[in-house]
């Protein structure tokens, strides 16, 4: 078998877009390996998930560090020693800087909770609820030096109900992304991410 492509995820939380990679890989239906998981907070329960699927994890904390900047240098340097290929952003709260925005630059993926460019940013499902949108979701895009304004690579619509909470809007699109990123994943593993501009296509798969 191939050698897998590795990836490493940076966290902030939960961790339920970590966990949903980790059974994709287990399932045998996303063919990478998950070098490193990184969280800029000590309590994040995404490190226990790591933690139990045996995987490296590391607390890079941004208080430790004299500026943002070396914040970064210490999860990038955290990356490279892994042997990171492609940086996934699974509910990471940081707005990552340009300078290591473009030393990855087109190999940091992230979800968002929301159609974008609709609500970009912070709480983006009580934004759409706020605004009284009728469809929200989730989207998997390229990271640029923009706030949720990379490419996009996969969206899926979810219907905003008329009873919808925060809460349970947040679940209806949470649903949704745990199958769309592993599935983005898997296309830029298997080398069917075709970028150009703003634009990104997914060549047909060899089995097609
Ligand atoms: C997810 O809903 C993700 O889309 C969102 O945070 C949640 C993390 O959940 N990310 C953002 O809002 C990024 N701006 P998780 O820790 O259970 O994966």
């Amino acid at each position: 078998m191939a050698e897998r492509r590795v990836i490493g995820v940076l966290v902030s939380g939960r961790g339920s877009n970590l966990q949903a990679i980790l059974d994709a890989i287990a399932a045998g239906t996303l063919p990478v390996r998950v070098g490193i998981v990184i969280s800029d907070k000590a309590n994040a329960y995404a490190l226990e998930r790591a933690k139990q699927a045996g995987i490296p994890h590391l607390v890079v904390e941004r208080k430790a560090y004299a500026d943002k900047q070396a914040f970064e240098q210490a999860i990038d340097a955290a990356l490279r020693a892994a042997s990171v290929e492609l940086v996934v952003l699974a509910g990471f709260m940081r707005i990552l800087g340009s300078e290591f925005v473009r030393a990855w630059s087109g190999r940091v993926m992230n979800i968002h909770p929301a159609l974008l460019p609709s609500f970009p940013g912070l709480d983006a499902q009580a934004q759409a609820l706020a605004y009284g949108a009728k469809i929200s979701g989730c989207t998997v895009h390229f990271v640029d030096e923009g706030v949720d304004s990379g490419p996009v690579i996969l969206q899926q619509a979810v219907p905003v109900l008329p009873d919808d909470t925060e809460e349970t809007l947040s679940e209806r699109i949470l649903a949704q992304e745990h199958r769309l990123y592993p599935e983005a994943i898997r296309l830029w593993a298997e080398g069917r991410l075709i970028v150009s501009g703003r634009r990104v296509t997914i060549e047909a798969s060899e089995k097609e």
